[in-house]
């Protein structure tokens, strides 16, 4: 934590994937910034509007009626200009024109990458709001966006589950999630998949084909494959590939729920936590906290040091793994 600074002027932004929740995130901050007397901005497409300098006031009406909506007002985008020294100087020039000095970035780790970088060269106090679907940021239970994006998963292997049962087949479903599997593991488990495939595993292909051999046998057909489009064997399409090859008569079938999950109206939870990390983002800019990442973990408010934010992920314990195993036998 640098010297405490006055912060007068906030820009707030959302980067990186959009997430349910984001526009939660961003009222809370500008109503909270307003609420103590400071003059509140909204950047456009995330780092690519500081550079183009799409900035604009935000009153308290400017957020009305966008809690309930997924997506972002203040649009997003993945800025590789703001990568570059030059980006960063034509970025740091706009805010400075405006005497904006703090801000408060909503976004996933490489958003994060980007503030910690802004904020070593320009002194500029951010903090960070973990704002993604994947769950894959160390620091924090909860990211914006999740618990909506695990729901709708839920949701749609739970209807594919009636064609599954009225036809006996075996469906892969792939979800999203790069390089996180807690999308895969939490709409798995919650759906009763019979094998999740994730990122942070190593996936054992034979012990699949085996336990579903197996399962064939004794005519137990219906079959969920939940598979994270991360995984190191591949994504749904490969699965199936190696299911068909080894065993014939499966009658299997994909479907890869893709963008469906990022958006979407965001659920109760989302909305709380985004409304609670937006407040504590302003009240601890004031307070002289910053670069850091406004978390929550045992239900308390917690401030991870961007550096730190950025380098950890979320880990996923060996007895999710065996929970999987037991439940699905
Ligand atoms: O990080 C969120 C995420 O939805 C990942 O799960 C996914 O791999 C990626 O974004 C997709 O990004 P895009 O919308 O740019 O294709």
């Amino acid at each position: 934590m640098s010297e405490q600074k006055k912060v007068t002027r906030i820009g707030v932004l959302s980067s990186g994937g959009d997430a349910p929740g984001m526009n939660a995130a961003i009222r809370a901050v500008v109503r909270t910034g307003l609420y103590h007397g400071l003059e509140m901005f909204g950047i456009m497409r995330g780092y690519s509007g500081m550079i183009e300098d799409d900035i604009v006031e935000m009153e308290s009406r400017s957020v009305a009626n966008i809690i309930q909506r997924g997506g972002t007002v203040l649009k997003t985008a993945r800025s590789k200009e703001f990568f570059q020294p030059e980006g960063r100087k034509k970025a740091y020039a706009n805010l400075k024109k405006r005497g904006i000095n703090g801000l408060v970035i909503v976004g996933g780790d490489g958003s994060f990458r980007g503030a910690l970088k802004f904020s070593q060269e320009f002194d500029i106090p951010c903090i960070g709001l973990p704002g993604t679907i994947d769950k894959d940021i160390a620091g924090t239970d909860f990211t914006i966006g999740f618990d909506t994006a695990v729901n709708t998963a839920v949701e749609a292997i739970d209807k594919i589950r009636d064609t599954a049962d009225a036809h006996d087949r075996l469906f892969i479903i792939e979800v999203m999630g790069r390089d996180a599997g807690y999308i895969a593991l939490h709409s798995g488990i919650a759906t009763g998949a019979e094998h999740i495939l994730i990122p942070e595993r190593k996936t054992d292909i034979e012990y699949v084909i085996s336990s579903l051999q197996e399962k064939e046998k004794r005519k137990k057909l219906v079959n969920m494959i939940v598979v994270a489009e991360g995984d190191d064997f591949g994504g749904a399409e490969e699965v199936n590939k190696i299911i068909k090859e080894r065993i014939p008569a499966a009658d299997t079938r994909i479907c890869i729920l893709g963008h469906i999950q990022r958006g979407g109206s965001p659920t109760c939870l989302d909305r709380l936590v985004a409304s609670r990390m937006g407040y504590h983002a302003v009240e601890s800019l004031m307070k002289g906290r910053y670069n850091v990442m406004v978390g929550v973990m045992n239900n308390k408010m917690c401030y991870t040091p961007l550096e730190k934010a950025v380098k950890a992920k979320q880990t996923i314990s060996d007895e999710w793994m065996r929970i999987v195993k037991i439940l699905s036998s």
